[in-house]
């Protein structure tokens, strides 16, 4: 009989790139097992809703209408088999994810799960909510950090809850684990989590998670802004020339990009190290479309981020944006992502 728990991994680790194919490989092995009809036991398909299956259902629905604008966020399932599958699926998860077994919830927890309140917080602004201006005003920044950026913490909780990997999933490396296995929103073929109303969700607002997390912690007052340092400039020398054309590119991209999206520079791990600069849509990570690839900087470019001051003017705030950079911050990023892939 093969089980889950015959593909069990290491814990992942910052030691390890979460988009490394290895590492997802095996992730979704190890849903695929859980998924997959076993040859003896207890079928997985369920003859009828249990009171846990309608509470995760109702919360999958909630988690769904809950996503803030990305794409494929408006089907609701409640059917019993999906809840059942969704659940084999994080067992599997719980697995690959430390040894962990995701164990059937009484009703009252389950219940309890559609008002999550973990397992990820809102981490608190590291400066002033005025401390950025003129480049980023206060208003913006306090839209931004405490109502948009809190909804995608609430909702990822939510989203984790209904997927029944709240106590699985609980710190940013098994998140970022996830998000590289999690699939198309709504589509077919997600990795991890059956129901595709959830796994939309957790694409999205988990997504959102990572991505502000790392937006806000790589800018800094313009008075403390520096150039990069030496390790990161023969980076960006060598994958763009000089720091100027790697700045003209990203700008490029900031402005050019069509709609609600990131742009990003990243070290691509798989592909020796290269630092270069990729886009992704809506709430995206730049991992989910191309493993190795580790965000170093990013650039939000939703109109949240910008519209309450510059409102048509995006490329005003890409310049003024420039100003407030840490770069001391993307340097460690860049040493710790070639630190694991090493
Ligand atoms: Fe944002």
């Amino acid at each position: 009989m093969t089980t889950a728990a015959a593909f069990v991994i290491a814990p992942p680790a910052a030691t390890r790139g979460v988009g490394h194919p290895r590492t997802r490989w095996r992730l979704a092995t190890a849903a695929a097992a859980a998924r997959r009809p076993a040859a003896c036991g207890p079928p997985v398909r369920a003859a009828h809703p249990t009171p846990r299956a309608a509470a995760v259902g109702a919360a999958a629905a909630a988690a769904a209408s809950a996503d803030d604008g990305g794409s494929g966020g408006g089907a609701r399932r409640t059917h019993s088999r999906r809840v059942v599958l969704a659940s084999a699926a994080a067992a599997a998860v719980a697995a690959a994810l430390g040894g962990v077994t995701a164990a059937p919830r009484p009703a009252a927890a389950a219940a309890a799960a559609a008002a999550p309140t973990g397992p990820f917080v809102l981490p608190p602004l590291p400066y002033a909510a005025d401390a950025l201006e003129p480049a980023i005003d206060a208003a913006t920044m306090t839209v931004h950090h405490d109502k948009h950026f809190a909804a995608y913490t609430a909702k990822l909780n939510a989203a984790l809850a209904a997927a029944g990997l709240a106590d699985v999933v609980t710190n940013d490396a098994s998140l970022r684990l996830l998000l590289g296995n999690v699939g198309a929103a709504g589509g077919k073929g997600g990795g991890v989590v059956a129901d595709p109303a959830v796994r939309a969700a957790i694409r999205n607002n988990g997504g959102g998670y990572v991505n502000h997390t790392l937006f806000f912690s790589t800018m800094t007052p313009a008075a403390k802004a520096a150039p990069p340092l030496v390790v990161l400039s023969e980076a960006i020398d060598g994958g763009f020339g000089s720091f100027d054309k790697m700045r003209a590119a990203f700008t490029s991209a900031a402005t050019g990009l069509f709609g609600s999206g990131w742009v990003w520079l990243v070290v691509d791990t798989a592909g020796g190290n290269r630092v270069r600069v990729t886009t992704t849509a809506n709430q995206d990570v730049p991992w989910a479309a191309t493993p190795g690839l580790v965000p170093v900087l990013g650039l939000d470019v939703w109109e949240h981020a910008y519209y309450l001051k510059y409102k048509n003017k995006r490329p005003d705030y890409v310049e003024a944006w420039w100003s407030v950079v840490d770069w001391a911050a993307v340097e460690r990023r860049y040493e710790e992502a070639i630190a694991s892939a090493a």
